[in-house]
């Protein structure tokens, strides 16, 4: 593992602990390797299986939909979500089946047991630009080591999330890894779901259930249409994120007592952030990144 410091052109500097190609934040315990590797032999669990993404892509939301499918409760999940990542392996192992395991790791980091298995995967992503201020906005928030500090400028921010591999290499490298996995391993059932399809499904009332019923479908849970109405109206950002003010475990993390995890929750806030010109010179990267990458994104609903 080496320790590499990314400056942006503010001044404001990230220790990223690059390990085996990719560059983890801070928080991933110690020198990563052996943290990975516990990991790699974490003992599989019936029913287990594994929510992916890049950080600040809807990780949050998606957890407590899947949380209330397979309870088959449309409670919200208090305390309960965890990344693998961050959090040492004896606490997953001391998880209850059926298991979320959630992480933000390349495919070639997660648990052996996870394929051999051939656990259910549900990926969210969601488009670049929401992400690079969802991102921005969280970090400045953070109250948590290697990122107390930060006060970075927006405009310094963006060119490094759009230029640099600034933690879990760049949103374009994280998201064609997974397509990529899915491409050589056909038969796995990894569920690609956009962040701007469940948010468009799970505001507009009649198209609710939709988004929420596909994932019951794929997970086999209980497909009841109340509870499936249930679970979207709970999962609506206006309720989560006012259910989850109070979720110490979360809010430990923010240097105000705010939940971090919950900002605005919507999809083309990026608008009110990227100047003209940033919105140029980021399409420019965008059109260059995304080529060989088979993904629709949708910027605006
Ligand atoms: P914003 O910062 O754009 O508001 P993650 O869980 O991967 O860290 O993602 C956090 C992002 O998901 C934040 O985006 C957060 O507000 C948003 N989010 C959380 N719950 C949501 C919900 N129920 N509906 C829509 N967005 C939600």
């Amino acid at each position: 593992m080496e320790l590499r410091k990314i400056e942006d052109r503010g001044g404001e500097v990230f220790v990223r602990k690059y390990y085996d190609g990719v560059h983890f934040p801070p928080n991933v315990p110690g020198n990563v390797k052996d943290h990975l590797e516990t990991l790699r032999n974490l003992k599989h669990k019936e029913g287990d299986i594994l929510l992916n993404s890049f950080p600040k892509t809807g990780t949050h939301w998606t957890y407590d939909v899947l949380h209330m499918l397979l309870t088959g409760k449309a409670e919200y999940s208090i305390g309960k979500i965890m990344a693998m990542d961050y959090e040492p392996t004896e606490k997953f192992d001391a998880l209850d089946s059926p298991r979320i395991l959630v992480s933000h790791l390349y495919p070639k980091h997660i648990p052996k047991s996870v394929i051999d298995e051939k656990c259910k995967i549900v990926y969210i992503y969601r488009n670049p630009k929401d992400t690079a201020v969802s991102m921005h906005s969280f970090i400045k928030r953070l109250n948590i080591d290697g990122f107390k500090g930060y006060n970075g400028k927006w405009e310094h921010f963006l060119e490094m999330f759009a230029t640099k591999q600034l933690q879990y290499n760049t949103w374009f490298e994280h998201v064609k890894s997974w397509l990529d996995y899915k491409e050589d391993n056909p038969d796995f059932p990894i569920m690609f779901v956009s962040y701007e399809d469940m948010k468009k499904m799970i505001d507009i009332p009649q198209n609710l259930r939709r988004c929420v019923q596909k994932m019951a479908e794929y997970l086999g849970a209980k497909q009841d249409p109340e509870f499936l109405d249930e679970v979207a109206k709970k999962c609506q950002f206006s309720a989560m994120s006012k259910a989850k003010t109070t979720d110490e475990t979360e809010t430990a993390f923010s240097r105000d007592g705010s939940n971090p995890f919950y900002r605005k929750g919507e999809v083309g806030d990026w608008k009110n952030w990227f100047t003209v010109a940033q919105n140029e010179i980021y399409d420019e990267v965008i059109e260059e990144k995304m080529a060989g990458i088979d993904l629709e994104l949708k910027y605006t609903l």
